[in-house]
């Protein structure tokens, strides 16, 4: 899939490395779309991949002294779901990063990455756009601002140039006058491209609004704003009739397209109907309702970036990837430009992860890079050079079963098995982030994983059963 790989270790040299190598090279952060368009020969001519996981320092959310948050590169779909301060000053952000795939994709999939994938049905796009974000791009020219606004020229196109990686993502939080919300319709709750999503955010004088931005993502080439609504609800208070003449001014503003997920008509519809309810939720104060105080997100207690000590890598055919995997060391000088399912499976013999659907969606090749869970499918081989994995080999303690893997046995929660590692992971990782999870946490956990056969009852159970056998 690529002939070079290179892990960069400071934001200067992925800048220059980048200018080095031209539009043969591209940025890799969390690599979940990356890795899809490289495999389905959607992006055809990149050679080099420059790895930005183990910079240290980006992955923070910061507050500056004017009340602007600041995203590094390297923030995740979990870190923002995560954030306090994002919960309270950016919750349309927030919500959206937890609404983006399962726990395993948003530990690695990043909001620099989601912004210039650039689908129109990209989650976080809406709300950045709603808190009218701007982007710092740096090359080696030199550093430019741009505003998300105008950041996007088409479906999926950007003006970012091929030497240039964006390097902060900022926007004023929200004042105490201020409260948003995002909207999400899928085919499902999870794992589930947005048929329309759309960010509300309104400055409120005590009933009275002052202000209101509605952002469109999933309607029209790019994401929108509902301007007539925007206009028509300054000065008004949210009764019933103000909500469904705003929805229906939202509705008119959508253009969308009939495809796989929804027709035309649908998604209009959808429009009306949710903007209303998120009024709604607004005006009532309900705005947050439905997500979780403090989400789940497998990331582990003891999870690093995997920055820490590291040297920097440049890995070509025939180069060695160093790494340990259940407590063992292993050097490969095959794989490099394999997925590292692949190189677990094919190099390492280690077969018990399993491939399901290659494409991140099945929770099967789930395993602990650095101490958090993944999807193993959607992690670029290379990314193991000095890393730490375990896999479900690895979950035992010699020959004492994990919990989880006795009470799958126990309670029967297995039919054909072949999903069965990656949930034991999923499960094994909750345990370590909530020794007592509630069912709804049980099933926040396993939203990454796919069962066909055995069904979730007795999976759910067994989760249970472990988590009580740890509490005593
Ligand atoms: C199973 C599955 C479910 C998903 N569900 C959702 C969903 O519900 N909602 C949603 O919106 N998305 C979803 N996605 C898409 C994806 O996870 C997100 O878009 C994610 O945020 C991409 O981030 P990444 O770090 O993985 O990007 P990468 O794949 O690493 O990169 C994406 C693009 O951005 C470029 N890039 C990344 N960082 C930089 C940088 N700092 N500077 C310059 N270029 C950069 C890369 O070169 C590449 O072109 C899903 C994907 C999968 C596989
Ligand atoms: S999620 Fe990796 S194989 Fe399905
Ligand atoms: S036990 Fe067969 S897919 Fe889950």
């Amino acid at each position: 899939m690529w002939t070079e790989y290179i892990t960069a270790t400071s934001t200067e040299q992925a800048v220059r490395m980048l200018a080095e190598k031209g539009t043969k090279a591209r940025i890799v952060a969390g690599a979940t779309d990356l890795i899809l368009e490289l495999e389905r020969g959607v992006r055809t001519g990149t050679e080099t991949l420059i790895d930005i996981t183990r910079i240290p320092g980006i992955d923070r959310i910061t507050m500056d002294e004017d009340g602007v948050i600041h995203l590094g590169p390297l923030v995740t779909h979990n870190h923002v779901a995560a954030s306090k301060l994002l919960r309270e000053k950016a919750y349309p952000l927030a919500r959206a990063s937890w609404e983006v795939g399962a726990p395993q994709i948003r530990n690695r999939g990043t909001v620099a990455g989601n912004l210039i994938t650039g689908s129109p049905a990209n989650d976080t796009i809406t709300p950045l756009m709603a808190l009218d974000a701007w982007l710092t791009l740096q090359s080696s020219r030199g550093e430019r601002k741009v505003k998300l606004q105008d950041f996007y020229t088409g479906v999926r196109k950007t003006v970012l140039a091929a030497d240039e990686m964006l390097v902060d993502i900022a926007f004023k939080g929200l004042d105490a006058t201020q409260h948003g919300t995002f909207v999400k319709v899928a085919l499902r709750r999870a794992q589930a491209i947005s048929v329309i999503n759309l960010a509300i955010i309104l400055t409120l004088d005590s009933a009275t609004v002052k202000q209101a931005v509605i952002t469109l993502g999933a309607v029209a080439p790019k994401i929108i704003h509902a301007t007539e609504a925007e206009s028509y609800l300054s000065g008004k208070t949210l009764t019933d009739e103000v909500i469904a003449k705003a929805a229906e001014l939202t509705r008119d503003a959508s253009r969308p397209i009939d495809d796989i997920r929804s027709s035309a008509d649908y998604r209009r519809e959808m429009v009306k109907v949710f903007t209303a309810r998120g009024l709604k939720s607004l005006r009532d104060g309900q705005e947050q309702a439905g997500m979780p105080d403090d989400p789940i997100t497998l990331m582990g207690t003891s999870h690093s970036t995997g920055a820490n000590g590291f040297s920097g890598a440049h890995h070509t055919e025939g180069s060695v990837i160093q790494t340990r995997i259940n407590g063992r060391d292993y050097t490969f000088t095959s794989g490099f430009e394999k997925t590292l399912l692949r190189l677990l499976r094919e190099d390492a013999g280690l077969i018990g992860t399993k491939e399901g659907c290659a494409e991140g969606e099945c929770g099967a090749c789930t395993v602990f890079l650095d101490g958090t869970a993944v999807m193993a499918c959607m992690v670029p081989a290379p990314r193991a050079h000095g890393a730490e994995i375990v896999t479900v080999e690895g979950l035992a303690n010699g020959e004492q079963l994990h919990p989880v893997q006795e009470a799958f046995i126990q309670d029967g929660a297995v039919q054909c098995g072949y999903c069965s590692p990656g949930f034991l992971m999923s499960a094994a990782k909750l345990l370590e982030e909530r020794s007592k999870p509630t069912k709804n946490e049980i099933e926040q956990a396993i939203t990454g994983n796919l069962c066909r056969c055995t069904g979730y009852y007795k999976i759910v159970q067994a989760i249970e059963d472990a988590s009580n056998k740890l509490e005593t």
